[in-house]
């Protein structure tokens, strides 16, 4: 699937968001290597700390439905901006889905960014420092 196509997954998933505090909408759309897509989005709450964003969502039900090959994650929002994942999806994100995973960015315009996760979140902690006697 071409990033244009997964995009505007992540832009239908948007419309999933529950967001009532911030009025927020972030939608994402994660592709398997198999081309399959799970999609999230954000999902807030009166205690408003416990609120869990659109990558998380999307990266936690695909985790849940036993997928371990991702290709890449689409984001969107409703801003005119590029709007990146937060630093609490890129960890989540790296563990998950694998440092080479494509981090596709878009804006109001319909533009895009591609990133490796790998960049997004550079001398990252990881199994690797658990794994050490
Ligand atoms: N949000 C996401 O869904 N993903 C991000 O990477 C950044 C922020 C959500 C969380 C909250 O519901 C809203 O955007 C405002 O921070």
């Amino acid at each position: 699937m071409d990033y244009k196509k997964l995009a505007d997954q992540a832009k239908k998933a948007k419309g999933m968001s529950y967001s009532p505090y911030s009025k927020f909408r972030v939608g994402a759309a994660l592709l398997t290597q198999d081309g399959k897509v799970y999609r999230g989005a954000n999902v807030e709450n009166a205690s408003y700390g416990l609120t869990m964003c659109a990558e998380r969502t999307a990266a936690f039900a695909a985790k849940i439905a036993g997928e371990n090959d991702f290709s890449a994650i689409a984001i969107a929002s409703d801003s005119k901006d590029f709007i990146p994942p937060c630093g609490a999806c890129r960890q989540v994100l790296l563990e998950l889905c694998g440092k080479e995973l494509d981090v596709i960015i878009t804006n109001g315009n319909d533009e895009q960014k591609v990133f490796k996760v790998k960049d997004l979140i550079p001398f990252s902690f990881g199994d690797e420092q658990l794994n050490k006697s």
